[in-house]
């Protein structure tokens, strides 16, 4: 078998920039780094305004993190009091350490999505009716890829349906799109004809873009205004921001389309960990994740990713029996096969 250095699976979020992008980041700053609270980092604006041409939108906001850019978008759409409908394991509910409280004032109604993804009919019965007992629904929102739900993937048509209820309504939709270009490269889909169904749109560079850090808030120009201030109030005002942004820059010009290596390399491994008896259940592979379910009666989920660390992979555990893998750029043809190799082995 061949020997490999740490193979590491926890997330995407783990990738290191690569020389390219750091010779990138030490160019495109020469001359151009200023104060982006004032709106003067060149790098940064130039950021902003490929990603809203990328998805036909009128506006973007450069934030620290795709948490900041889900809470500014939740904040702007709701009113403290109103309802926020999503799916139950949604990153929104679950992930974002009770900000939807904290900041919106707002309630959550969790549904059970599918692999975390919603149908139109489960959220026009969320919606609750006009009642003076009752609190307001004003947001939906959808998160694709979904994470906890292995990557899984809206199609677009669905897409459309749930915008027809929300529009019917006058609920807002917001997208988090933390790993949008995953879901856009899986089904081959054009950014601009994903956007216009929705309100606001989240986009992390720093997924499997690889970027070291950032993440975009897209929408109207009055919205990303608004969002401006907020993004201010949450301590996410950056200074000489174009440091980071051009990581993110180079991420959107080399790392899209190589994102189907990861969604194959994905499917290998999901094809292996099938042949073997104590996996119980594998969730549908669309892109870059894996969820997997182990026989309890052979190894709890943390007992066997503490086995997998003694052969240098790392993995979370994601619940008593299940294992998260997630696949990204810094995951080579060499980790690939030694992963192959310890499968069949085991
Ligand atoms: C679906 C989803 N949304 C949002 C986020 C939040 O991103 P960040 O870690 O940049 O706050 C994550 C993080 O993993 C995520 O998986």
């Amino acid at each position: 078998m061949a020997q490999v250095d740490i193979v590491d699976l926890r997330s995407d979020t783990v990738t290191k920039p690569s020389l390219g992008m750091l010779n990138f980041i030490m160019q495109s700053c020469k001359g151009y780094l200023g104060d982006d609270v004032f709106g003067e980092d060149q790098t940064v604006n130039q950021l902003e305004d490929k990603i809203s041409k990328i998805f036909g939108v009128e506006d973007a906001l450069y934030c620290p993190s795709g948490t900041m850019s889900n809470q500014i978008a939740i904040k702007l759409h709701t009113e403290p009091g109103d309802e926020v409908i999503c799916d139950q394991n949604s990153h929104v509910y679950q992930y974002e350490v009770g900000g939807i409280a904290v900041h919106s004032h707002c309630s959550v109604k969790p549904l059970d999505g599918l692999y975390g993804i919603l149908n139109a009919q489960q959220i026009e019965n969320a919606i609750q009716p006009i009642d003076i007992h009752r609190t307001v629904s004003s947001l939906v929102v959808l998160e694709n890829t979904h994470n906890r739900g292995g990557g899984s993937v809206y199609k677009l048509n669905d897409i459309k349906k749930i915008e027809t209820v929300c529009k019917k309504n006058k609920l807002r939709l917001h997208l988090d799109g933390a790993r949008i270009f995953n879901a856009l490269v899986a089904q081959n889909e054009n950014p601009k004809t994903l956007a216009k169904y929705f309100d606001s749109i989240s986009v992390c560079f720093s997924k499997g873009l690889g970027a070291p850090v950032g993440s975009a808030l897209l929408g109207s120009k009055k919205f990303i205004e608004k969002g401006r201030k907020i993004r201010k109030q949450f301590g996410g005002g950056m200074r000489q921001a174009g440091i980071i942004a051009a990581g993110a820059l180079y991420a959107i010009e080399h790392n899209i389309e190589r994102l189907k290596t990861d969604h194959q390399n994905a499917s290998i491994i999901a094809k292996e960990l099938n042949t073997k008896p104590f996996i119980t259940n594998i969730y549908p592979v669309e892109t870059n994740i894996i969820i997997f379910e182990i026989d309890e009666k052979h190894a709890s989920a943390a007992e066997f990713t503490k086995f997998l660390k003694t052969k240098r992979i790392l993995a979370f555990p994601i619940s008593k029996n299940k294992v998260r893998f997630v696949f990204h750029l810094d995951i080579t043809k060499e980790h690939i096969q030694y992963l192959k190799d310890f499968i069949k082995n085991l």
